[in-house]
């Protein structure tokens, strides 16, 4: 081919690349055999195979031997585009060793972004608040998300991303063997239950996720924006303790 003609044309998918960009799109597929012979190329693999960014699939292994593990996979994952935006990986936290509560969310926004730790900001203020409530501490419990990068300007993980994410989760849960879960929000339930259906309809009904007792609620932010809900998510809290055979502590004023 003469040189004209091969720059001619790599200019084309150059154009076409970032047009593409432009018009919002986030990944494409790309064989790997065009992606490695395109790295080969100087000159190219800079502006026609890395400004796009291209999430990389690279199976999650499937039997990880510790949450720390899991942590250090994460921290590296570009499983799905979500990796592109994130300053900080948001593994999940908490008491690991079976505890009475494992909480589980949508994923990081700004503040857990800019953190690497979950529900800090607003909405891990209220959650505090709920732990404490219910009379434990959040270190008492075990605090995770959906997807473990912060997606951008905090919009709902997409159904692929949370496909992408989920075997993080899965094998999180199952080395955590909390005793319940509770799903905050339509994301969390989605994610673990595979259930589309309203979080309005769901919530304060016991589920199960591989034979644990999982309860939907709303998730904090809702709260926020609507405290009238408020009442409704102590509801369902209080039949997670009844399940546990706890009661909540007095009321401090
Ligand atoms: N919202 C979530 O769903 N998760 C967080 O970690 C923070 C806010
Ligand atoms: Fe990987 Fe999950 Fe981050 Fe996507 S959101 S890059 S799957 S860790």
């Amino acid at each position: 081919m003469p040189e004209t003609t091969f720059h001619s044309l790599v200019e084309n998918l150059e154009n076409y690349l970032e047009y593409q960009r432009d018009e919002g799109v986030q990944r494409m597929e790309v064989d790997r055999a065009v992606l490695a012979e395109l790295a080969r190329m100087p000159d190219v693999a800079p502006a026609a195979a890395v400004e796009v960014p291209v999430a990389v699939a690279i199976p999650i292994p499937e039997h990880f031997q510790s949450l720390e593990e899991i942590a250090a996979h994460v921290s590296t994952c570009r499983n799905c585009p979500l990796y592109e935006g994130r300053v900080n990986t948001v593994p999940g936290e908490g008491n690991a060793d079976s505890p009475d509560i494992m909480f589980v969310g949508e994923g990081p926004g700004a503040d857990e972004d800019a953190q690497g730790r979950p529900f800090v900001g607003a909405a891990g203020q209220l959650l505090t608040k709920m732990i404490d409530a219910m009379g434990y501490r959040r270190e008492e419990v075990f605090i995770a998300n959906i997807v473990k990068c912060r997606p951008p300007n905090n919009r709902a993980p997409l159904p692929e991303e949370m496909e992408a994410c989920l075997p993080y989760l899965r094998q999180q849960i199952g080395l955590i063997r909390p005793r319940t879960i509770i799903g905050m929000g339509a994301t969390a339930i989605k994610g673990l239950l595979g259930k589309t259906a309203g979080i309005t309809r769901l919530r304060g009904t016991w589920r199960e996720y591989e034979g644990i007792r999982l309860m939907p609620t709303f998730h904090p932010s809702y709260l926020l924006r609507d405290p009238s809900k408020k009442k409704q998510v102590w509801q369902d809290l209080q039949l997670v303790l009844k399940e546990l055979g706890k009661e909540p502590p007095p009321r401090e004023k």
